[in-house]
């Protein structure tokens, strides 16, 4: 059985379309925690932060991760801030194998300017806010198996990467 391959770092970087085409390409399942957080309350994640704060999302994240990290044979994206939780973290380097994908907040802002979807941001200050997130989580992403440079590569490129590392990878 194949250890789960997990996906971390800043939002917008773009852990779901890499995430995808690795599935397909490792055969494996694809699975975004972000979207079984939003199943499970039968509500966005803004919504979620609009109306019942971020310590109630980061509570329904953990434990959402926590048994998505204990399945098997599955690429999983974490949403940005999961893998800064100390619980999911320490689970996830346990019995995962674990990618920072990284990028530098300048391409990021350009990335997302106008999403309405990432309640941490402020928009009318993008990379700086950007950077202060980044500044506070760099280390802990540094503590992932693998950190990849996505800031001149394609998601094609990114996906081709990490599937030689994972398949090539000493157990
Ligand atoms: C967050 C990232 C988002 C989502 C939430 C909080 C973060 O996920 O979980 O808005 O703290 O970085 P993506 O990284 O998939 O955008």
């Amino acid at each position: 059985m194949k250890k789960n391959l997990i996906l971390t770092g800043m939002m917008g970087v773009g852990k779901s379309t890499v995430g995808k085409k690795l599935s397909i390409k490792l055969n494996m399942e694809f699975i975004d925690t972000d979207k079984v957080v939003e199943i499970n309350e039968s509500m966005s994640i803004s919504e979620i932060f609009k109306q019942k704060g971020e310590a109630h999302f980061r509570g329904i994240e953990k434990n959402v991760c926590m048994t998505i990290l204990k399945k098997k044979n599955c690429v999983i994206a974490l949403g940005g801030g999961a893998f800064i939780n100390s619980v999911v973290r320490e689970m996830a380097l346990n019995r995962c194998v674990c990618f920072w994908l990284d990028i530098e907040t300048k391409l990021l802002s350009k990335r997302l300017l106008g999403t309405k979807k990432r309640p941490l941001i402020n928009s009318l200050n993008l990379e700086k806010s950007l950077t202060a997130v980044y500044e506070k989580r760099k280390d802990l992403y540094g503590l992932a198996d693998f950190k990849i440079d996505c800031n001149k590569s394609s998601a094609p490129l990114i996906t081709k990467k990490i599937a030689k590392i994972y398949e090539t990878r000493p157990n």
